[in-house]
């Protein structure tokens, strides 16, 4: 395995992730984990290897962050990278300068020497033999002193010692940052580095990845018991069953209903988990309390805003209620804490996303995340290995506040009746039509499948229709459908006529009350995805 020092870099993870993706076992540590901790890491052999992220401080400041000694004397592989490659040099009697110019965003490197890490792997070979990397830099400070031992391993005119390594130990620094896509090579070195350079197999998999995270679990919590809050949504899910796969009923989960869910969701929950898992899982349905103090009230941020006290009331009555829960569990995930890290530098609040991330102060319990190293693609996979369905894990995301962002205006639960009927409609032909796109794995993909997500949004406002002799006066319901990479930006999904005709004939003909069905074209920006 390989352990990854973290000095406070916002891609971090990115490093642990890539090496995963090797199929390597890795974790991330902060750099100051102790020497204890790393010796005991690395007695019984599986210690490959180690990798010291980049970080937004300077070493040629004295009280900054360094490298536990003990990190050069194991014996095993060193990789540095950026502010990990200036903690090397520094430490091992090189020199670090403040240098006068950022660099920052792509880069050029050249490969100098012939080095077991970067030998054969090139974006382009110029004519005297050596080879082209680009790379993504970011960095201000510089090595400009290498220490006893190290040859020049990359450089180029900002940066003149831009890689280094001492083959005899092992040790290699690039000062660009191997683990973004935008370094075209990073894959590739981060697979030399770790195959080849450290000698691990390709032996990791989300089985494996089970087995550790229950372990670690059972470790921390010991005899304590664990409280959830269950949404129904992926990633609480996923946390579910894998937090019941370690403790079992040291954990109990509390799924509130506020009446806002989609069609049957709360049964399936409760099926899947109760049922099916064996989970404890209070549920509560507070339908009535949700709608009682939505009654009347049409401003979209203060909807989002009682919801989202409501929320904390219901859930901290019933915590309470698990007298010796000692630990809070969510399902963050890694995009999650990227996001809340960036947090109070982005200026206005857009909407006040409403997540169970909200909740734990009052209740004087720590906080147990067992999905924070991981993306959601790496979530699902997991939830998979833990033998969650694969319709659950490939749902699409839904808000927090649930229906309520989808009924424009005054929220009743006559409104909300209608559009849980028209989504199951939406989302039951998406899944149904081929998109004609085919998975990596060679899998048809359904149109649900290549949408990021859809649903249908209610539109208090009434026209006119006709259906048979008569003439109705009914309600109007929006489709909507994106698809998008990161949530930030989206396009409309350019679905096919027959299938939305379908949709709208089936809603129309199947849900009295709606007689008209439109279908939104707008983008994000300027729209958002969700209509409030
Ligand atoms: P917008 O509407 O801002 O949505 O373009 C971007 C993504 O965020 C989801 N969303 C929420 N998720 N609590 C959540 O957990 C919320 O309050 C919330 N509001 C929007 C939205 O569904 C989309 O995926």
């Amino acid at each position: 395995r390989i352990l990854i020092l973290d000095f406070g870099s916002q891609v971090t993870q990115l490093i642990a992730r890539r090496v995963r993706e090797a199929g390597v076992f890795s974790e991330v540590v902060p750099y100051d984990v102790g020497t204890g901790f790393i010796r005991d890491y690395a007695r019984d052999g599986s210690l490959r290897g180690i990798v010291l992220s980049g970080g937004p401080n300077s070493v040629t400041e004295g009280d900054t962050p360094r490298v536990p000694q003990i990190v050069f004397e194991l014996g095993v592989p060193v990789l540095g990278i950026c502010y990990g490659m200036q903690a090397m040099a520094e430490q091992l009697g090189g020199r670090v300068e403040n240098g006068k110019v950022r660099e920052f965003g792509y880069a050029e490197v050249r490969a100098s020497n012939h080095t077991r890490l970067l030998e054969g792997i090139a974006d382009s070979v110029l004519a005297d033999g050596s080879s082209l990397l680009k790379v993504w830099m970011s960095h201000g400070d510089k090595v400009t002193g290498m220490p006893p031992g190290f040859k020049v391993m990359l450089s180029n005119e900002a940066c003149p010692i831009a890689g280094m390594a001492d083959e005899t130990r092992k040790f290699y620094a690039v000062q660009f940052h191997p683990e973004v896509t935008h370094t075209l090579q990073g894959r590739a070195i981060i697979n030399r580095f770790v195959h080849e350079i450290c000698g691990c197999q390709s032996d990791w998999n989300m089985p494996d990845y089970v087995s550790e995270a229950v372990e670690a679990i059972r470790r921390k919590v010991g005899k304590d018991d664990v409280i959830l809050g269950l949404s129904g949504g992926v990633d609480s899910s996923v946390a579910a069953a894998l937090i019941h796969r370690a403790i079992g009923d040291q954990l109990t989960c509390v799924f509130v209903d506020h009446g806002l869910l989609r069609l049957n969701e709360g049964k399936m929950v409760m099926d899947m988990f109760a049922r099916n898992l064996g989970v404890k899982v209070i549920h509560v349905d507070a339908t009535e309390q949700f709608m009682g103090k939505l009654a009347g009230v049409t401003d979209p941020e203060e909807k989002r805003k009682i919801i989202g006290r409501e929320f904390v009331e219901v859930f901290q009555t019933e915590a309470a209620k698990v007298s010796n829960a000692k630990w809070l569990a969510q399902g963050t995930i890694y995009p999650d804490v990227i996001e809340s890290a960036g947090k109070g530098k982005k200026g206005q609040t857009i909407k006040s996303h409403h997540n169970v991330g909200g909740l734990p102060d009052t209740l004087n319990l720590q906080l147990l995340e067992p999905l924070r190293e991981l993306f959601k693609d790496e979530v699902r996979e997991l939830g998979l290995a833990l033998g969650l369905p694969r319709e659950m894990v490939y749902r699409h995301p839904f808000p927090g506040p649930g229906l309520g962002v989808r009924i424009l205006g005054e929220v009743k639960k006559e409104y909300a009746d209608l559009l849980r009927k028209a989504d199951a409609i939406f989302i039951e032909e998406l899944w149904n039509t081929p998109s004609g796109l085919l998975s990596e794995k060679g899998e048809p993909l359904s149109w649900y499948d290549v949408t990021s997500q859809a649903f249908a949004v209610f539109l208090p406002v009434r026209s006119v229709g006709v259906m048979g002799d008569g003439r109705t006066y009914e309600y109007v319901v929006a489709l909507r459908a994106v698809q998008t990479q990161d949530f930030m930006t989206a396009q409309w999904a350019h679905l096919p006529h027959e299938l939305l005709g379908k949709v709208s004939n089936r809603i129309i003909n199947e849900v009295r009350g709606i007689n008209r069905v439109v279908y939104d074209i707008s983008g994000k920006p300027p729209a958002t995805i969700e209509w409030e």
